[in-house]
């Protein structure tokens, strides 16, 4: 399984790609927005730092214009790494299937039900994004979704992805790896609570006084 990072700022982007565990980026309009910078200027930087995919997200509501706007987005932004990010809609899976007769790779977004995953694989979406986090905020189960879709992509050999969207805590990264999502993309704020446990900052601490007490160096 594969980590990305849910984020459209390029310094957490930079430390986590030095860590080393991160294979691409989403972008959605709100954290492009939160950054207060130009979003082609920001994508572009994106897919400089990272190697794998990066999704950008299109604005329009008609499917033809998502499908004009992913076109203008490709030719501004040159990367082979290139995702477009395809809201849940009628509209929206009109784009996807265009698209994927282009050759274009999409990431379908906002997918809150097996049922909007399953629209999203027929009209041959590469990556399907359902929100967990969302969903546990109005008392669904997020897991629940992940493993559902995942067990309905199995028995149908669908070989759409699925990046397990909304992550709230590492619980919930866990939760979907195991649940069958093949990619996780999280807050950089999670990836750093992955990292840390205090039992490991305790231990650090007591091999260096253990180690200079016995004069080492
Ligand atoms: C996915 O690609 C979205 O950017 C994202 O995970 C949204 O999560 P949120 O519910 O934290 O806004």
């Amino acid at each position: 399984m594969e980590l990305f990072l849910d984020t459209a700022n390029v310094e957490e982007i930079r430390h986590a790609a030095d860590m080393g565990v991160i294979c691409g980026v989403t972008t959605n309009p709100s954290l492009i927005a939160r950054e207060g910078r130009d979003f082609y200027e920001t994508v572009a930087e994106i897919t400089t730092i990272v190697d794998g995919p990066v999704s950008a997200e299109v604005m329009s509501e008609k499917g033809a214009d998502m499908v004009r706007e992913a076109q203008e987005i490709r030719k501004k932004i040159k990367s082979d790494n290139l995702v477009i990010k395809i809201p849940m809609t009628a509209e929206g899976l009109h784009a996807v299937r265009e698209l994927t007769r282009m050759g274009i790779r999409t990431n379908v977004t906002l997918v809150f039900s097996s049922a909007q995953a399953l629209l999203a694989a027929c009209a041959g979406a590469t990556y399907v994004s359902p929100f967990l986090g969302r969903l546990d905020d109005i008392g669904e189960s997020g897991l629940e979704l992940i493993r559902e879709i995942a067990s309905l992509f199995a028995v149908q050999h669908i070989g759409t992805k699925i990046i397990a969207a909304s992550i709230r805590t590492p619980g919930h990264v866990i939760g979907a790896a195991a649940a069958g999502a093949q990619v996780v993309t999280l807050p950089y704020k999670v990836l750093c609570q992955m990292v840390h446990h205090p039992l490991t900052d305790a231990g650090i601490e007591r091999f260096v006084k253990d180690w200079k007490a016995a004069g080492l160096s």
